[in-house]
């Protein structure tokens, strides 16, 4: 399973990139306003300066355009970014249609804001490198987002689907553990469940007392 950040913080991105596992950044509009990103000119050069960092990742770049031709136009010039760009593409009727464009014309996309089956399956007719389930947002509204990956993943494999599974809106550590038993490809997360998979008290205590000990022999 491939481990993305979900983040548009540079110190973040920065922080898992250097822990070695990291394989590509989302961001979104909300997550680059966070940081204070405004104006196009900006946004192109964030993009840039994530790609330059996490060499070899791919990096989510989401169109605001919700028009077929407007989404084409914007997704064309974030492809022309950088080489690492996957653009972002909403799941409504125009973005699958745009979706199938870029597909056409050698760029990839990663079908965002998916929340049923249903949509999973469009996204992989439309030809995408990854389809988006917001699994915490599933989960606020007291369905299984979980489930839901695990029905994609078996949606998927019977029929063939290539496109890879990216379980976004993470919300805790045992959502990463979670999503890859039901088969997630790619988990985007924060950068505090990624850290938390670290932890666990017996790994503490083992430490401590392994250090102790080691203190007699030196
Ligand atoms: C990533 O691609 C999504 O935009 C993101 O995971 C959404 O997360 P949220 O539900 O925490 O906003």
């Amino acid at each position: 399973m491939k481990f993305f950040i979900d983040t548009a913080d540079l110190e973040q991105i920065k922080e898992a990139n250097d822990l070695g596992i990291l394989n590509g950044v989302t961001t979104n509009p909300s997550l680059m306003a966070k940081v204070g990103i405004k104006g196009e000119a900006a946004v192109m050069n964030h993009y840039k300066t994530i790609c330059e960092l996490v060499k070899d990742g791919d990096i989510s770049a989401e169109v605001v355009s919700t028009d077929f031709k407007e989404i084409v136009e914007e997704g064309k010039k974030l492809a022309a970014i950088h080489p690492q760009i996957i653009v972002k593409v909403p799941m409504i009727k125009d973005g699958v249609k745009a979706m199938h464009w870029f597909t056409a014309n050698g760029i990839k996309t990663n079908c965002t804001l998916v929340f049923s089956a249903g949509q999973a399956i469009l996204a992989a007719k439309a030809g995408a490198k990854y389809v988006s389930p917001f699994i915490g947002r599933i989960d606020d509204s007291n369905w299984d987002g979980v489930e839901l990956i695990a029905q994609i993943a078996n949606i998927y494999a019977i029929q063939g689907y290539e496109t890879e599974i990216l379980a976004a809106s993470i919300r805790s550590s045992l959502h990463i553990v979670k999503c890859a038993e039901a088969g997630a490809d790619v988990v985007t997360s924060p950068l505090e469940p990624i850290l938390g998979l670290l932890k666990h008290p017996l790994t503490d205590i083992g430490l401590a007392k392994f250090l102790a000990d080691a203190k007699s022999f030196k």
